[in-house]
């Protein structure tokens, strides 16, 4: 077999890198090691940067994002029992961002490449990359016990932070920095209307809390809890119970409560690995990077990889120039290191990590950053997201 680009991973980083390739006319075979229900059973923050919502348009695949999505012209801060705005129109000139959750993204892109008609393997086992630094990579797999190879001209790595894809990166050709936190997220979904129409992040004396939703009758909720939490010992009643003694006097009484669709404990991590380019193999989304929460920047963060490497791999076959790739990961990495700053200093603004001295700071930062002009400009700006360079 073979084709022009190999993608491996079918979360929404492939198949939508796989949707803009196809409609270029640049064949590439996807393979996912996971079933098309386990993708689509994950649940993660539904909060969409411009530039994503911009990629999926060109991908053609936004008709119900553009339906169903809620534009949010603002997001909310809580603490000392206060809740501030800040308003996207006033401090990001008039940005905003879409809440659609990413589970829904991907099964429209999941319809998307079904309709199409290009290749998509799931339940693929034992994908391996063979010779990424030269001209001529492969790609072997396995699947129902038979053994494929795809010979190739690059790869894109788009299997999240277990993948096989960075281990191929030579350990001495790859740095990778972390920051683990001392808590996790406990999240909540349930059908009931959402607390408020915009998102809530707060703090207060029992811990941080996240009013989200995903549409006008769904919500979804966080509390962080400490990691050796398990989502067992959290009956309904029992988050509800806390999420309420958390939320400020002013909302509690708006909130609606029911019986969870879904409920899991997510620890918070920051990640980089660098660089994100190995030969022709190529580190896109979590395979590359991973933020806490805070801030909802992971999915933002695999968009922007997708779209340098989509534009790039637009000069590699439009105008026969190979060379460009050079540029792709000094180009990722630019953004990404702002919003991974962005969510670290989100997370520490608004968790107790248990040092008294912190939890003052958290209050100076939080009444700065809410209470002047600059410091919602600064917030703002980040929020709403950084926009794509331009790929020369
Ligand atoms: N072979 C084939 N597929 C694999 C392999 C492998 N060895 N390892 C992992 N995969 C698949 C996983 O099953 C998964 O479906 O790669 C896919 C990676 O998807 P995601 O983890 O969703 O990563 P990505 O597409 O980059 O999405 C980034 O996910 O975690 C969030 O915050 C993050 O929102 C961001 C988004
Ligand atoms: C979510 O809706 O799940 C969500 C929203 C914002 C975040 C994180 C998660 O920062």
């Amino acid at each position: 077999m073979k084709t022009q680009v190999v993608i491996i991973g079918a979360g929404p980083s492939g198949l939508l890198l796989g949707q803009l390739l196809h409609n270029a006319g640049i064949d590439n075979i996807i393979l996912e090691r996971a079933t098309p229900d386990y993708v689509l059973g994950r649940i993660r923050a539904g909060v969409l940067e411009e530039g994503i919502v911009s990629m999926v348009r060109e991908a053609g695949v936004a008709e119900r994002m553009d339906r169903e999505g809620l534009p949010h012209g603002g997001v909310q801060i809580a603490f000392n029992g206060e809740i501030r705005r800040v308003d996207f129109h006033k401090h990001a000139n008039g940005k905003q961002v879409v809440v659609y959750g990413q589970t829904e993204i991907t099964a429209d892109l999941m319809e998307a490449r079904q309709a199409c008609g290009a290749p998509i393997h799931y339940k693929v086992e034992k994908v391996q990359i063979h010779d990424p630094d030269s001209d001529n990579p492969l790609v072997t797999y396995e699947k129902d016990g038979q053994q494929h190879r795809i010979a190739c001209d690059y790869i894109a790595g788009c299997d999240g932070f277990h993948g096989v894809s960075r281990k191929t990166i030579p350990e001495s050709l790859r740095t990778e920095y972390e920051k683990v936190y001392p808590v996790g997220w406990l999240g909540f979904l349930a059908d009931t209307p959402p607390i408020d129409e915009e998102l809530i992040y707060g703090v207060s004396d029992k811990g941080f809390f996240l009013c989200s939703m995903r549409s006008h009758t769904r919500s979804r909720y966080y509390v962080d809890v400490s990691l050796d939490e398990k989502v067992e010992d959290w009956s309904d009643d029992r988050f509800w119970e806390e999420l309420s003694s958390r939320l400020p006097e002013s909302v509690r009484g708006k909130l609606v409560t029911g019986p969870s669709l879904e409920k899991s404990i997510a620890p918070l991590r920051s990640y980089i690995c660098e660089p994100m380019q190995y030969g022709r193999l190529f580190l896109v989304g979590d395979a590359a990077h991973i933020v806490p929460p805070t801030g909802a920047k992971g999915l933002n963060l695999a968009s922007g990889d997708v779209n340098y490497l989509y534009r790039i791999l637009l000069k590699v076959y439009k105008e026969n120039r190979p060379e460009a790739i050079a540029q792709y990961s000094a180009l990722c990495l630019r953004r990404i290191w702002h919003a991974e700053r962005f969510s670290w200093w989100m997370t520490n603004m608004l968790h107790d990590f248990g040092d008294k001295f912190d939890r003052k700071l958290m209050d100076s930062e939080l009444d700065f950053y809410t209470g002047t002009d600059a410091g919602l400009s600064v917030i703002a700006e980040q929020y709403v997201g950084l926009p794509y360079e331009e790929v020369v």
